[in-house]
């Protein structure tokens, strides 16, 4: 059999085990292209299951899976996350940092994009230290206010993102405030200080280089995430399975 041969079969075992299934959509996936009041749009569900598990649409996870496994299977492009990482090493930031760098903005690549510091730090508190937690809770927060002292400006991306005009929300400024006078302010900052601008396509880093300082820094459960019924398990869950019916 040829990969044409092969690449036509699975498209036709797709086809048949989607005919087999009613797939919906969570109300924050479509809340805004649709009223989230409104019904959700009918779907013909004569003789078919509604999806409990895995999403045949997407590459399957291992039954036990790591880290790297979300990474590889569920997270768009990492290269960004990559980057800043080995900024942090070159730059001889202690495992910490480099850690929180090379997670920080993982609910943007494979969850959710708002308020996504505080949705990364909760999926990553279980498993790594508290100060990790808490840098990448507040890089979102603290990348709207400048610190000179760490030669950190209000980026210039954001300007052309959110217009000049933008001022943060209240929530915003209390929480600055807050890690402002924290012991961990220093961490969360250099997080932000290596969290790279603008990332340049054309340098490769692969995630390998992180093993040991994952294997170090990340308290990999070995029922695989989502498994281990921390509290953040469920979140992984839904990222291995986000269609799930309930
Ligand atoms: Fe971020
Ligand atoms: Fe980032």
């Amino acid at each position: 059999m040829n990969d044409f041969h092969r690449a036509e079969m699975a498209d036709q075992e797709l086809a048949d085990a989607m005919d087999k299934l009613v797939i919906v959509k969570s109300a924050i996936y479509t809340s805004g292209e649709r009223d989230p009041r409104e019904p959700p749009p009918r779907q013909d569900t004569a003789g078919r299951l509604h999806l409990m598990g895995h999403d045949p649409r997407l590459p399957k996870m291992p039954d036990k899976p790591t880290l790297f496994d979300f990474f590889r299977l569920r997270f768009g492009p990492a290269i960004h996350m990559l980057q800043s990482a080995r900024l942090a090493l070159n730059n001889g930031c202690d495992e910490k940092v480099i850690l929180a760098c090379l997670l920080h903005d993982c609910s943007a690549a494979g969850f959710i994009r708002a308020d996504h510091g505080y949705w990364a730090a909760q999926l990553i508190a279980p498993y790594v230290d508290e100060e990790v937690a808490f840098a990448v809770r507040y890089h979102q927060v603290l990348r709207f206010y400048p610190d000179e002292s760490f030669g950190y400006k209000y980026p210039d991306s954001y300007i052309r993102l959110f217009g000049a005009d933008y001022k943060p929300e209240p929530y915003l400024d209390r929480a600055y405030e807050h890690c402002r006078n924290h012991r961990w302010y220093r961490t969360a900052r250099l997080l932000t200080v290596n969290d790279l601008y603008s990332f340049d396509p054309n340098v490769h880093v692969e995630l390998e280089e992180f093993t040991d300082i994952v294997g170090r820094n990340f308290r990999q459960p070995p029922e695989g995430l989502g498994f281990d019924d921390s509290p953040s398990a469920h979140m992984w869950r839904t990222i291995n399975w986000p269609t799930r019916y309930l």
